[in-house]
């Protein structure tokens, strides 16, 4: 499949996925959004794909945003619905079943910051900035930037950056637990890739219900500890399971099938 603003890379099962409009700062305008939907609907299930790395093009920017060229002609209604539609994306990406790694190489900056954190972990370049300037504009975060920034970095230094707009650097986002890394230029995506295909390793059923799991820990209405339990017993019977042991057993490396 072809896409209008995405570049994809597959390198062995390890797909980077890269948003391509560096002259608007790769601003998230609908068109990436029904890209980035096709995109990871085509992957979801692909026994060939390893995990997932989401990046920008050009030297600046991860993601600048929402297209604010776009917004002319937004009222309640039609903001509703762009807002639904963007968070549905993003939770679409946050419930791949294999690791979707951001590599944050510039400006992460509203939906650019809310397209990183929908992913299950950041790598920040040192040249990353963050934030969500959307009180500049008159507007609130509408890809759930309001709900996940407080996740990764508790209420109070959310509701500082959501009402102040400021930006942060690479070094700073790692200290509030935003990314897992800060590495030089050019060093996130061989990073991104080394994990991923250190994940690959692993039994695949394992991992995507570990996924699953963790993203239930922050659904009000889902129990993760019974979810753990079952999904616990599911995987007893697993081929994978009885593999795994007994390659641990014998002192031999597992060779897991995904079954
Ligand atoms: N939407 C549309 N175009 C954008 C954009 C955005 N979010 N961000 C940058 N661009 C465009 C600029 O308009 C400019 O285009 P032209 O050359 O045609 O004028 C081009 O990208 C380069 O940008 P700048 O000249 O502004 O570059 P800079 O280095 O001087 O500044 C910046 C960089 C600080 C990131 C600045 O571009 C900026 O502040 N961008 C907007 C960031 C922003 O407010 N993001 C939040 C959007 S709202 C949102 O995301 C809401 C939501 O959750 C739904």
């Amino acid at each position: 499949m072809n896409f209008e603003h995405l570049l994809i890379d597959n390198n062995d099962g390890i797909i980077t996925v890269t948003v391509n409009r560096p002259k608007a700062l790769n601003a998230l305008n609908r068109q990436v959004f029904t890209d980035l939907k096709n995109c990871f609907e085509q992957y979801k299930g692909d026994a060939s794909v390893k995990g997932i790395i989401v990046t920008g093009a050009g030297e600046k920017a991860f993601v600048a945003g929402a297209d604010i060229k776009e917004f002319d002609g937004l009222d309640a209604e039609k903001g509703q619905a762009l807002s639904k539609r963007g968070q549905d994306i993003f939770l679409q990406i946050e419930e791949f079943d294999k690791p979707v790694i951001a590599v944050v190489n510039g400006f992460a900056l509203g939906g650019g910051c809310e397209l990183a954190m929908a992913c299950h972990f950041r790598i920040a370049e040192e040249n990353a900035r963050f934030g969500q300037p959307e009180v500049n504009l008159g507007i609130i975060p509408g890809y759930a930037g309001t709900q996940r920034l407080v996740r990764y970095m508790g209420k109070g230094k959310a509701l500082e950056l959501l009402l102040t707009a400021d930006m942060i650097d690479a070094q700073t986002a790692l200290r509030y637990d935003l990314v897992n890394y800060v590495l030089p230029k050019g060093e996130g995506i061989p990073k991104a890739q080394k994990i991923i295909a250190k994940i690959a390793t692993k039994a695949p059923i394992a991992v995507s219900e570990t996924i699953k799991l963790v993203n239930d820990y922050y659904k009000s209405d889902a129990d993760g500890f019974a979810g753990e339990s079952e999904a616990f017993g599911r995987i007893c019977d697993t081929e994978d399971f009885k593999e795994g042991a007994a390659a641990f057993v014998e002192k031999r490396k597992a060779n897991f099938k995904g079954k």
